[in-house]
């Protein structure tokens, strides 16, 4: 090696021949993990993902009620076709080549909003593995609703990472949405809690407006209903708050405003800057805020940046958030996860790092069929034992179903002493725990966002949520518990009654059944069971919701198996 290295000796010249410039298609189709497009199992679910989310965000900007089809495939070993068709706006002749086949473009780009997409590099990473593994282009049918609806294939040529377009062709029908079908290899499809399935019903429980129809590789058809037709109100951009940006921000930004001075930028640009803050900064930078922010310099925006850690300033508006709410994600799980019973927790909005403001939902669904069997499916069986708790967490109601062990969501969880809340063994427990997260900036830990940083506020929050539902679903764990074992008292007493009444009516020379009959009368008086047992002895009901809409659920959204 190092005799090689002496007879060439390599120059700046030299190295300059070799420079060369790569395109972002290039750079991602080398490095397709940072898309999260790694692992068979895991690359398969993510494809999914990024055709939802995009059905999603595009029917709740356009105000639909999101029906959408996803079929999955197989078409040989590791060889799979994804179908997924939804009922949104579409896309047009003009913007389907861009929106699918060019990476880091996109409708959603450098938007504080809060939204399941951002960067522009979901569903054209989809095509660009979907050709680097088969070769073949994705199929698209699109239509606005307005005329005729159209067909093509796209690819992206990775040198230049521009859309490639062929076969456009009228079809001869109305159509409104959009149907993509690609192919990929190299990707398996498991029912496991990491796999497509598992991840739409996640989908279906973040998204009661959402009716979303799944056709495994098997030949099932599972189909998850919507349990609510109100759409989420479209989310709103924000304003970036002065506590959440870096020097890089404010200069980028001022290149880029309509304001024709500083002053003027910092009020119209940024959250919660008035006079009086204006006044405070003007007294920290040593240049007039009169100038032209297009000739802010970067050490004077550094001033800036200065300034607004030394000021206190409102804590940003939660406006943009949009949560699910209470009542609808507890509609969602007894329709879909049909547990005994729910508790379910829409908390204020909070802020994190200064400036970004975050909120959390809670659910907690006890008994029934909450928690995971042990075989690692969603649990099928009546039967507690083998069942094991089972953490859903989400982000902006797009579920999180890869690195659990680096979340927010699962430490907050596991920080909290259950065994206070009568969980005696959290692992093995009947327990589904429903956490989304909501903010315009999620505090993702890495570009795969499948898990949120442990940001103190953020942890804070989760334990306070968490902890709220706990105590709540305590009490009726403790209850339960009470009543089984005042059950088995009443069956041990009960065991005993016909010899004793047999004994008191030799004595009393009464009938024997009325004995018997007053007999266990007392028996429930004594264990306060006297009420329940007029009702009916089943089970307790879900909490204040009649039972039979969860079972309605069952035939729909249950697993079949
Ligand atoms: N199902 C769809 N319906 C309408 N528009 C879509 C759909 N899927 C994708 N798009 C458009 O394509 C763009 C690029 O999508 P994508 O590559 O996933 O990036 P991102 O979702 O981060 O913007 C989106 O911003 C959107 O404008
Ligand atoms: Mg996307």
């Amino acid at each position: 090696m190092e005799r090689e290295l002496k007879k060439e000796i390599i120059t700046g010249e030299k190295l300059a021949k070799e420079f060369k410039e790569h395109s972002v298609a290039e750079f991602f189709k080398k490095n397709r993990q940072m898309l999260g497009l790694y692992g068979k199992v895991r690359t398969l679910t993510t494809v999914v993902h990024e055709y939802i989310t995009n059905s999603l965000d595009a029917c709740e900007e356009a105000r639909i009620l999101p029906e959408i089809e996803v079929k999955i495939d197989e078409l040989g070993p590791e060889y799979y076709q994804i179908t997924v068709k939804d009922n949104g706006p579409g896309l047009t002749k003009e913007t389907v080549g861009k929106a699918l086949g060019k990476l880091l473009a996109g409708t959603k780009f450098h938007r504080l909003v809060q939204m399941r997409g951002q960067q522009g590099i979901g569903a054209s990473g989809c095509t660009m593995l979907s050709q680097m593994t088969t070769g073949k282009a994705i199929k698209v049918i699109s239509g606005t609703g307005k005329g005729k609806a159209f067909a093509c294939e796209i690819t992206i040529d990775p040198k230049r990472n521009e859309p490639k377009i062929e076969n456009m062709r009228d079809l001869d029908r109305n159509f409104r949405g959009l149907m993509i079908q690609a192919r990929f290899k190299g990707v398996l499809y498991r029912e496991s809690v990491m796999g497509p399935l598992e991840y739409i019903r996640r989908t279906a429980i973040a998204n009661p407006h959402a009716k979303i129809t799944f056709r495994s590789p098997k030949g099932e058809k599972i189909v998850f209903n919507r349990t609510s037709t109100y759409i989420p109100k479209p989310p709103k951009a924000m304003k970036p708050h002065p506590a959440g940006v870096t020097v890089d921000d404010v200069v980028t930004m001022a290149h880029h405003t309509k304001a024709k001075k500083v002053s003027s930028f910092l009020k119209n640009d940024f959250e919660r800057i008035g006079d009086t803050a204006l006044e405070k900064i003007q007294k920290f930078v040593s240049f007039d805020l009169n100038k032209d922010p297009k000739k802010l310099t970067w050490s004077e925006a550094e001033q800036i940046v200065n300034a607004f850690r030394k000021i206190k300033f409102l804590a940003p508006s939660a406006d943009g958030l949009r949560p699910i709410g209470e009542e609808r994600i507890r509609k969602s799980l007894e329709s879909i996860v049909q547990p005994e019973y729910v508790v379910t927790l829409t908390r204020q909005p909070k802020v994190y790092a200064g400036g970004y403001p975050f909120q959390v939902e809670i659910g907690i669904a006890y008994g029934g069929k909450a928690g995971i069997s042990t075989n690692g499916n969603s649990k099928s069986q009546e039967d507690e034992s083998g069942v094991k708790v089972e953490i859903m967490r989400f982000a902006n109601r797009a579920p999180l179903l890869f690195d659990a062990g680096n979340c927010a969501i699962t430490k907050a969880v596991h920080s909290i002493d259950w065994k206070r809340y009568g969980v005696r063994d959290l692992e093995n427990t009947p327990l589904t725990i429903f956490v989304n997260f909501i903010s315009v900036h999620v505090p993702y830990t890495g570009a795969g966002k499948q898990a949120i940083a442990d940001e103190d506020e953020v942890m804070e929050e989760l334990r306070l949520a968490l902890m709220v539902c706990a105590r709540k679903t305590a009490r009726y764990i403790s209850a339960k518990r009470a009543e089984i074992e005042r059950r088995m008292k009443r069956d041990m007493f009960y065991k005993y009654i016909p010899e004793i009444a047999e004994a008191l009516s030799k004595i009393t020379k009464k009938d024997k059944e009325k004995i018997a009959k007053k007999l266990e009368w007392l028996v429930l008086t004594k264990l306060k069971l006297e009420k329940k047992e007029e009702k009916s002895s089943k089970e307790l009901k879900v909490e204040g919701k009649d039972s039979k809409k969860v079972a309605k659920g069952e035939k729909i959204a249950g697993k079949s198996g």
